[in-house]
């Protein structure tokens, strides 16, 4: 088996597989669409490649990867998010996707600065766990929209519908990824995508303000969540005016609930709930000798 990077034709050739795993509320045209609208997306131009692991005949498995800005303590470096990794269900249980992912990052490794692989698994630990990957122990907060008891007041709360990169946050010894605002609008470049095809109304802000604190959403129309991709909360008073405002939106595009990934403690809102998260878990392997540990990780971060 080898490792080869995907051409455009390869690409669309693997939309075609993958449709039926990651297009469920789409039209295949629509899945297409919508793969092809991410993939124009200046973030995804300038940082994501495809994989494929092929022997002479075929190409068993394929994968993503996007390059970001990352930081371990004082280092500065980058870090790669693994995303969609498919085998051709024929030819599944034979080692192909852990084949692929330990040369993926053997490629990447290559790279200078290179301090970490991550990805969030929808399928558990276990199968990263072969190829060398940590799990990260991961909170949500839960806030139902339609029952919520958030407050009502949401004056003083600033609103734009364009998004911002979050300031760096407090340094640790973990590796850190690092959003930028091209990672950020590619996040609500989904929920665009997701709006025209679903004829979904598109959430009116995307960046909400308070005083000194401040948080950035994008709906997910898929699960019906109005994403929270990342915050700085100043102070706890400022929690329930930016949580209620970010649900008005969201209930204003029909989604039910608002999920919050908790990188610092928040007090928990009336009518919120904390739950582990067991979908879309946190993974690292380190690249660069350290230890296996990612902190503040952040929805805005998910590929
Ligand atoms: C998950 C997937 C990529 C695995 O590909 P593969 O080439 O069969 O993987 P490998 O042979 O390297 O490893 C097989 C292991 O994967 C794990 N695995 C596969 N599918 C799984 C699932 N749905 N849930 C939990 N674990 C799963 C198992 O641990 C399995 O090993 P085991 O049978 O000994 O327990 C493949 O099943 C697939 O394409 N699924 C659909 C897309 C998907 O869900 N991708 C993962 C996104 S994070």
């Amino acid at each position: 088996m080898r490792l080869v990077e995907a051409t455009d034709s390869d690409k669309r050739a693997r939309d075609l597989l993958t449709a039926s795993a990651w297009g469920k509320q789409l039209t295949t045209e629509q899945f297409l669409q919508r793969e092809a609208g991410l993939r124009a997306h200046p973030f995804a131009q300038q940082h994501m490649r495809t994989w494929l692991w092929v022997d002479a005949a075929r190409v068993a498995c394929s994968c993503e990867t996007f390059e970001v800005p990352a930081r371990r303590g004082s280092r500065v470096g980058r870090a790669f998010v693994i995303a969609s990794v498919f085998t051709e269900p024929s030819l599944r249980g034979r080692g192909h996707a852990v084949g692929l992912i330990n040369a993926v990052c053997a490629r990447l490794a290559e790279q200078g600065e290179a301090l970490a692989v991550v990805l969030f698994s929808e399928v558990g630990a276990r199968i990263y766990e072969r190829a060398g990957f940590v799990a990260q122990p991961s909170w949500d907060v839960m806030l139902p929209l339609e029952t919520s008891v958030l407050p009502l007041v949401t004056s003083g709360v600033k609103q734009s519908l364009g998004v911002e990169a979050p300031p760096v946050g407090a340094m640790d010894g973990a590796v850190q990824l690092e959003l930028t605002v091209e990672q950020c609008d590619w996040q609500v470049e989904r929920e665009r995508l997701y709006a025209s095809a679903l004829n979904r109304p598109e959430v009116k802000a995307h960046l909400l303000r308070h005083e000194r604190s401040s948080l950035c959403v994008a709906a997910s129309f898929q699960t019906n969540e109005l994403h929270v991709l990342w915050y700085r909360f100043d102070k706890p008073a400022d929690v329930g005016p930016l949580l209620a405002a970010a649900g008005d939106h969201g209930r204003a595009s029909g989604l039910t609930s608002l999920r919050l990934w908790e990188t610092t403690p928040i007090p928990l809102p009336a009518g919120a709930v904390r739950v582990p998260r067991n979908d879309e878990l946190p993974m690292l392997r380190a690249l660069d000798g350290g230890a296996a540990t990612w902190s503040f990780i952040e929805r805005g971060s998910w590929a």
